[in-house]
């Protein structure tokens, strides 16, 4: 999703509109230099008419020109005249407050993206499956909101989730909730969406208790929470990253610590999927390179649905391999994952067709490959 920030000068220290790279893929621009070439690929503009001079305003005006249909979100203070007028000047606006916290501004954004969200099921997708993906998809919001804030987790509404995808899973299996979550324009949130799916289902294959299953699925939904600290043109860059840029992805796992240590309202056990998944049983891993008995069963869990479901993805850069194939180099993995349960998964992933659900991935989205990074 294309989102434009245009401010005339550096924004401020503190603004919410530097949160927004967060939540959508975004550019910023300077008001003075915008043109309405910038503008063709943008879904929204937001536009912080702080310190905007009139000069400045009037050229973006003349950019707008070029663009007449996109939606435009101004950001002012209502008690400045200033601002309103030069707000009216663009047309058709929506204005919000500045001083509005950032779970209100990116709310007011996704109202106004919603015409791009729309979600295309299959028309084969059971209608528990359905339930169960709005749901998710609901609950991803709000736990992204409150992992940007310092508001709690929404308890009630994963109770709810869990108990949503829990119902899917096993009413319709493992292959209708792949083939729902593929709907999802996110890659962030496709991706934690099916490594919730493929653990509770292969929590359900080992027999464990519904409890642990749940935890697991929970522990899929949230293990890369820390990605909420790295902007989604990062994330979603087409192409190889750079060193520095590998880096920072690679931290997603200390940001996830940090953002999930204080929360009382999150099991323990699934802080542990957040902070640890990328940890290898031979200590080859990261962030702290634990090994063996360091390293909990349902994380090592985890980090099998984690590497299967990134091997498995289409990338920009990489072709999906097929779950076969990626089961044999989970096999080829050796010591570093635990092949006890790397067999005991070899069901759950026989069971589902994941070569459909890239295809089908790649004619959702106009046949643009997914991008992003693994894992
Ligand atoms: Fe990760
Ligand atoms: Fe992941």
């Amino acid at each position: 999703m294309n989102v434009a920030v245009v401010s005339d000068g550096p924004l401020k220290e503190g603004s919410n509109v530097r949160n927004i790279p967060f939540f959508y893929t975004s550019k910023l621009f300077s008001m003075g230099e915008v043109s309405s070439r910038n503008l063709q690929e943008v879904h929204l503009l937001v536009i912080e008419l702080e310190d905007a001079t009139g000069e400045h305003v009037s050229r973006l005006k003349t950019a707008l020109a070029g663009v007449l249909d996109l939606p435009k979100l101004c950001i002012v203070s209502k008690a400045n005249r200033r601002e309103v007028v030069q707000a009216s000047a663009f047309g058709k606006v929506e204005m919000i407050e500045r001083d509005e916290d950032l779970t209100t501004l990116v709310r007011k954004m996704r109202e106004m993206l919603k015409p791009n969200f729309e979600v295309l099921f299959p028309e084969t997708t059971p209608e528990t499956t359905r339930e169960a993906f709005l749901q998710t998809a609901a609950c991803l919001d709000e736990i992204v909101l409150a992992a940007a804030s310092s508001r709690p987790m929404p308890v009630r509404t994963l109770a709810r989730t869990l108990h949503h995808i829990y119902s899917a899973l096993t009413r319709d299996g493992i292959t209708a909730w792949l083939n729902a979550v593929k709907c999802h324009h996110s890659h962030t949130y496709r991706h934690s969406m099916i490594v919730a799916g493929l653990a509770g289902t292969f929590a359900q294959t080992l027999g464990w208790s519904h409890k642990d299953q749940e935890l697991l699925t929970l522990g899929g939904l949230i293990h890369d929470i820390g990605k909420t600290r790295i902007p989604l043109s990062i994330l979603d860059k087409p192409g190889k990253l750079s060193p520095e840029e590998t880096e920072l992805v690679r931290q997603h796992a200390l940001f996830g610590r940090d953002i999930l240590k204080s929360r009382l309202e999150i099991p323990f056990e699934v802080k542990k999927m957040a902070f640890q998944h990328h940890e290898f049983l031979d200590g080859s891993g990261y962030p702290h390179g634990l090994a063996g008995d360091q390293i909990d069963t349902m994380v090592r869990v985890i980090t099998i649905c984690d590497i299967f479901t990134a091997m498995t993805e289409t990338r920009s850069y990489k072709d999906a391999m097929s779950p076969r194939n990626a089961f044999g180099s989970l096999c080829a993995m050796n010591t570093k994952l635990d092949q006890d349960l790397v067999r005991a998964f070899q069901p759950v992933v026989l069971s589902v067709d994941l070569g459909a659900l890239n295809r089908t991935v790649e004619s959702l989205f106009d046949g643009k490959r997914a991008t992003g990074t693994a894992g």
